[in-house]
């Protein structure tokens, strides 16, 4: 079973509810929790308004807590060859730590799933690190630099047996 204390029937029998947003509402957590203090066009991925990219929301009651964003792109150094990168995942500073971010990501894994994708793969914050790996995420390859963000991993986790 993944590790998942707070997983879909958590979300289902609360106030907190997961959807589709376009990326404009993901600008919205994007914005404060990865991109604070610089200009808001910071904030926006090539491909996010691709038709293939999804974007999810998670809300407490009618705020938008969490985003997190799937897009399609092979990465050279994996295999498989249906593949959806995840980025942009974030959670309000006030809603992390209470498995939000650990449920959307769980939500978004199950929809790709349904589309046959094999594989799910990040550029990870060393920060964040910890928390995909608790997702059941793995490191592959060597770590690099973002300039002005730090030092990231390649982090990936298979989907599809
Ligand atoms: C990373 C982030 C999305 C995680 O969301 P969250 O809702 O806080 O995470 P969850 O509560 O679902 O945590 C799941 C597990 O990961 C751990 N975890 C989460 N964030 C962590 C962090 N920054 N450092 C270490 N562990 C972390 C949690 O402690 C939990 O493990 P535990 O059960 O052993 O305590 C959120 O903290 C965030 O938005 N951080 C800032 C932005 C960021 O770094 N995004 C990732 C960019 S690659």
């Amino acid at each position: 079973m993944n590790y998942n204390p707070y997983n879909i029937l958590f979300i289902k029998t609360s106030n907190y509810n997961i959807k589709p947003i376009n990326s404009e509402e993901a600008y919205k957590v994007r914005h404060p929790v990865l991109r604070e203090g610089k200009p808001i066009e910071s904030c926006v991925f090539d491909g996010d308004d691709f038709e293939t990219t999804i974007h999810l929301g998670l809300y407490y009651k009618t705020k938008l807590v969490g985003v997190c964003s799937f897009l399609k792109n092979n990465h050279d150094a994996i295999s498989e060859t249906a593949q959806y990168q995840l980025r942009g995942m974030a959670v309000l500073e006030k809603y992390q730590g209470k498995g939000l971010g650990n449920s959307i990501l769980d939500y978004g894994e199950n929809l790709l799933k349904k589309k046959d994708s094999q594989i799910i793969w990040c550029n990870a914050r060393e920060v964040a690190v910890y928390f995909y790996q608790k997702c059941g995420y793995s490191i592959i390859g060597q770590p690099f630099n973002i300039k002005y963000i730090g030092m990231h991993y390649i982090m990936q986790k298979k989907i599809l047996k």
